[in-house]
């Protein structure tokens, strides 16, 4: 395995990057069913469980062979510990999409795999009153670990991230298309976090959009609260409204396809609004994958 001792910020050469980024030949710790066509993968990875913060991402991929020949980035779900609380590796969830996830679903413990990172910016440290986190189908993932940081309850990033304000409320509305693709509901049990569910076709909690149940958070005009959110793009570009008209803040944390995850490819750009009100494409791997909603270009279509 090879390993970073570089401090783990952004401010690495190439803007966005991280400093303490590393290709990592890790093994596979195990692979739990989360719901249908879902699964969370465990690896073995203590130097980058030790720095990665929520709302990043790695690329990961077979470590041998070139089928698939590019890695596919994946969101931290959570980080695990020793008995001693050592970070000891990474979870990941995954929905069975295409070649990767496919032959990510049949990995047993001990298969190696080639991990690079941690990547990307994360979410920002939670500081304010309220946390709304809005997850749409497999866009829940990131949230564990924001919010078991928000609540106090795990701590993240080398050295070790404190939350200047621990919010007074969290609360997590997740929607799927059906009940079956609920994932990790126990995983989310948490004691101070509420969670709202949303189904469209109403197998299990409000029955419609995850949007109406923001919607609902957000009449409660409480001070202070602030929104992430990480889903499909219309679901993403929905709430970012949804924040606009409301006049809360919101980030969002995009899933553009992504070739190489360390800004040298373009692969992944996205328009984002400048300063002066122009736009410019920006790299979502290494400038993102979390921007402010207000600076994204595609909320401006609905
Ligand atoms: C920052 C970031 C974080 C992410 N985090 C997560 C996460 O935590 N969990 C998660 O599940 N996903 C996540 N994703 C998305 C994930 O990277 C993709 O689902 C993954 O790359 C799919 O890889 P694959 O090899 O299985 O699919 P690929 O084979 O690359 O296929 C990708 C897509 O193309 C479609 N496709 C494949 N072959 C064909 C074909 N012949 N014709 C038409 N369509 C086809 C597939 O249906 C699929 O939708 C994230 C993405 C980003 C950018
Ligand atoms: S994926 Fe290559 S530049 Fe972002």
């Amino acid at each position: 395995m090879s390993h970073s001792s570089a401090p783990c910020d952004s401010s690495a050469s190439m803007p966005g990057m991280v400093a303490c980024a590393a290709r990592h030949v890790a093994r596979v710790a195990g692979v739990r069913r989360m719901a249908a066509d879902t699964w969370c993968a465990a690896i073995d990875a203590p130097d980058l469980a030790s720095k990665i913060t929520p709302g990043q991402f790695f690329m990961i991929r077979p470590a041998e062979g070139t089928d698939p020949l590019l890695g596919r980035p994946f969101a931290l779900y959570d980080t695990l510990s020793d008995s001693n609380g050592n970070p000891t590796g990474v979870e990941f969830g995954f929905v069975k999409v295409g070649k990767l996830t496919s032959i990510m679903s049949d990995w047993r413990p001990g298969d190696r795999v080639s991990i690079w990172g941690p990547l990307g910016n994360g979410f920002p440290l939670p500081d304010c009153q309220h946390l709304i986190c809005v997850a749409g189908g497999i866009g829940q993932t990131p949230f564990l670990g924001v919010i078991r940081e928000a609540l106090g309850q795990r701590s993240y990033g080398q050295p070790a991230r404190q939350v200047p304000r621990k919010p007074e409320s969290v609360t997590l509305c997740y929607g799927v298309r059906s009940e079956k693709w609920l994932a990790g509901l126990d995983d989310f049990a948490l004691p101070g976090l509420d969670v709202r569910l949303a189904t469209d076709d109403g197998s299990r909690g409000h029955h419609g959009y995850v949007t109406d149940l923001l919607r609902l958070q957000l009449q409660q005009n409480r001070p202070d609260t602030h929104v992430y959110c990480c889903g499909p793009e219309p679901m993403m570009a929905a709430v970012a409204k949804v924040c606009r008209e409301a006049k809360v803040a919101c980030w969002l944390s995009l899933e553009t396809p992504m070739a190489c995850g360390f800004g040298a490819c373009f692969s992944c750009v996205t328009k984002v609004v400048e300063p002066d009100g122009s736009w410019d494409y920006r790299r979502t791997c290494v400038e993102g994958p979390v921007f402010a909603a207000d600076r994204l270009l595609f909320h401006e279509s609905v």
